[in-house]
């Protein structure tokens, strides 16, 4: 079956004026790659300021202007070029954003899932997904400011649902959610996933990606440090130090803290930019360092666990 979605080489930077109104560009993203197959459940976990939200906007076409992005995205096995971006967006590719703030508070909630149409297939449309999500057909004469945190979310799921997309981009869609709440929202993502649609969840918190998650793309610094089956995690097949040093992070795995701090943009050279920080790093970790298949997973490593070097 053809992968929904395909991310390659994908790099982003922004432009900042330095000095005398001299340019520079501020790489973020990196040479990024991943691939979500229908009834996938991709997750991308990265710390805050690892370019998450940076990767879903450039699928998407909507960063900002001072942005340029270079690599291939492929959508449903043709390129999503700018104008085909905009031609599914909102429709078989959705995002829901990672603040509730993204619904307009102006307008109730049945027109804003209904997106202005009027007939009746459209109102039949979001009284099922709001019902699908646990709110009453009454949640359509709601303002946004009378749902509660874990309601407002689920609005912004029945919002995408409504349109059947084919990827779904999900925002850290947990955040002040309580572990059950968030758990049940998860969920919500991983049925969409169960009829067909590809899910690309992003999250800063490994432990509820790999509540739901198929696979999972492990950035740091802007690029892809590992690409690895959820099920890697727990059988202690992990390839790059920085996967398993998140892993070991984890409060069932001992909380082992990971010294020293991620670099910002900008501050990145060519080699791996977990090198400093990583207990196995040579000399050589500060050169190129390709990103490639081992063991049914892909990692960014000179030296990977389970690999030949
Ligand atoms: N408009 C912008 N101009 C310059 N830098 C930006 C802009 N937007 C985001 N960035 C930089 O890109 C980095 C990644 O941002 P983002 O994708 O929002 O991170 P995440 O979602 O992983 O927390 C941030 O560290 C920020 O410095
Ligand atoms: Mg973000």
């Amino acid at each position: 079956m053809e992968p929904i979605l395909q991310v390659q080489n994908l790099s982003i930077s922004f432009t900042q004026y330095g000095r005398g109104a001299r340019q520079v560009l501020l790489p973020v993203l990196r040479d990024l790659s991943l691939t979500i197959e229908p009834g996938q459940v991709v997750a991308v976990v990265g710390s805050s300021g690892s370019g998450k939200s940076l990767l879903a906007h450039g699928i998407l076409n909507i960063l900002p202007y001072n942005s340029h992005m270079a690599g291939e995205i492929t959508f449903l096995g043709r390129p999503l070029t700018p104008k085909r971006a905009e031609q599914v967006r909102g429709r078989e590719i959705v995002l829901v954003p990672q603040g509730v703030t993204y619904l307009d508070p102006l307008m109730k909630v049945g027109p804003q899932i209904r997106k202005g149409r009027r007939d009746q297939a459209a109102r039949q449309v979001s009284r099922a997904v709001l019902e699908r999500y646990g709110l009453g057909a009454d949640t359509e004469e709601c303002y946004p400011f009378e749902l509660s945190g874990g309601m407002a979310r689920r609005v912004l799921i029945a919002t995408a649902a409504a349109e059947t997309p084919r990827l779904v981009i999900a925002d850290e869609p947990t955040p002040g959610l309580d572990a059950r709440a968030a758990k049940r929202v998860l969920g919500h993502f991983r049925e969409l996933a169960d009829g067909g649609a590809g899910v690309l969840l992003i999250t800063h918190d490994l432990e509820l990606a790999l509540s739901i998650a198929h696979r999972v793309a492990v950035f740091y610094a802007g690029e892809t440090v590992e690409e690895a089956d959820a099920a890697d995690f727990t059988a202690g097949r992990l390839r790059h130090p920085y996967t398993k040093a998140l892993w070991n992070a984890l409060p069932q795995n001992g909380f082992v803290p990971i010294l020293g701090a991620q670099p910002g943009p900008g501050e990145v050279g060519e080699g791996c930019p977990f090198a400093p920080r990583c207990p196995k790093g040579r000399p050589e970790c500060l050169g190129p360092v390709p990103y490639r298949e081992v063991d049914g997973g892909r990692v960014r490593c000179l030296y990977p666990e389970g690999g030949t070097a």
